[in-house]
């Protein structure tokens, strides 16, 4: 049931400490602050391309994972979402490896493109939440997520847990190939494990985020700004509020903004800007301020320290602060105000939070 939650959507963002930490000890050892993978069918050390795909939320998930597996392991990096994966006459080569990810283990893009890299000979692995599915079934290895069942249409919990899971695979992959030394492995794991108890911390200012969602409620557009391992934060925002509040929303890499879509800026479009105190701080700080000039209402998420940096406060329409994290696992903890936001704007409107118009939970057509 939904506990004392009025929507599935709710307790599922709740539950994320508790969920993520299960998640997190699948692939974790605490006391000697190690990753170790159960069993896993890939020789990270003996490929030399992996190529990711899955569809939207699941997508996404993936697009963060580029970003670790090409700085902790060093290896290149293929993705694309799988209804064009497909359909692409993608040359997977000798040495490759492919990771599929899917909560529901049976969309049929994604199902169809795990069966052509199979055929083509990349060992395939699926990182699914439903470990009775096709795409279980038909990987030459599992990595579970182990969320739970996750009944909101909106994925949440589920994205957070495949992120947990990418990252340990990511870590792993990175000790195969010596290109993760034991000292950083170490600081990844205690990041990891932190996660669960700096989301809770998070979950606290719930009503901060429902203040802040009334100016995106009357919003005909927003738009959502993040660099690196934001970026792909950015574009989750937009679809989650697309998707249950129907406010048009758009994601973008923070630096390709004056590239077109700085356009569209005035006092009526919110912009959601993701900037956790990392190396793209300063910069990701420098575009806001540039839509700042252009008449913008920011809102910022950040930590305390990021908050005092970035200044402006008085230009802003609201800041989000958050704990200081980890800053390549950041994504792990954005996910919640970004999710919450979507959320509370999504009731403001009165629509039907667990089941959006058009939309259902598990994708089994093309
Ligand atoms: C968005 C959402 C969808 C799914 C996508 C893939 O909130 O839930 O974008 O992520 O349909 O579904 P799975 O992960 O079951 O393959």
């Amino acid at each position: 049931g939904k506990g004392n939650h009025r929507h599935f959507m709710a307790k599922e963002i709740a539950e994320q400490p508790e969920i993520l930490s299960h998640a997190i000890a699948t692939y974790v050892r605490p006391a000697d602050e190690i990753v170790e993978l159960p069993a896993s069918t890939i020789d990270f050390a003996s490929i030399d391309r992996l190529t990711i795909s899955g569809c939207g939320t699941a997508y996404l998930a993936g697009l963060v994972a580029r970003y670790w597996f090409e700085s902790w392991a060093k290896l290149p990096v293929e993705i694309d979402i799988a209804s064009e994966l497909r359909y692409r006459d993608v040359p997977y080569g000798d040495n490759a490896a492919a990771l599929f990810i899917s909560q529901s283990g049976e969309t049929a893009d994604t199902l169809a493109a795990l069966r052509d890299a199979k055929a083509a000979g990349a060992v395939v692995g699926a990182v699914v939440n439903v470990t009775e599915s096709s795409m279980a079934r038909e990987a030459d290895g599992i990595f579970p997520i182990k969320a739970g069942p996750e009944i909101g249409v909106a994925s949440t919990k589920a994205f957070t847990c495949q992120l947990a899971t990418l990252a340990s695979i990511a870590i792993a992959a990175g000790k195969a190939r010596g290109t993760l030394t034991p000292t950083e492995e170490k600081r990844l794991v205690r990041g990891l494990l932190s996660i669960p108890r700096l989301m809770a911390d998070v979950l606290v200012h719930d009503e901060r985020i429902e203040e802040l969602s009334h100016h995106l409620q009357p919003a005909r557009d927003v738009l959502y700004l993040g660099r690196g391992v934001s970026f792909p934060l950015a574009l989750e925002g937009a679809l989650k509020l697309k998707e249950i509040s129907y406010i048009h929303a758009e994601g973008y890499a923070a630096g390709e903004l004056k590239h077109g879509p700085i356009a569209l800026i005035d006092e009526h479009v919110p912009v959601v800007v993701i900037a956790p105190l990392d190396k793209h701080f300063d910069k990701t700080v420098s575009n806001m301020h540039e839509v700042i000039a252009r008449g913008a209402k920011c809102l910022l998420l950040t930590s305390e320290e990021g908050a005092a940096r970035a200044g402006y406060e008085e230009d802003l329409l609201g800041s989000f602060i958050l704990p200081e994290v980890e800053p390549d696992l950041a994504p792990l903890l954005y996910a919640v105000p970004i999710q919450l936001l979507a959320y509370h704007t999504a009731v403001l409107k009165g629509t039907d939070v667990d089941q959006p118009r058009n939309l259902a939970k598990s994708v089994t057509v093309e």
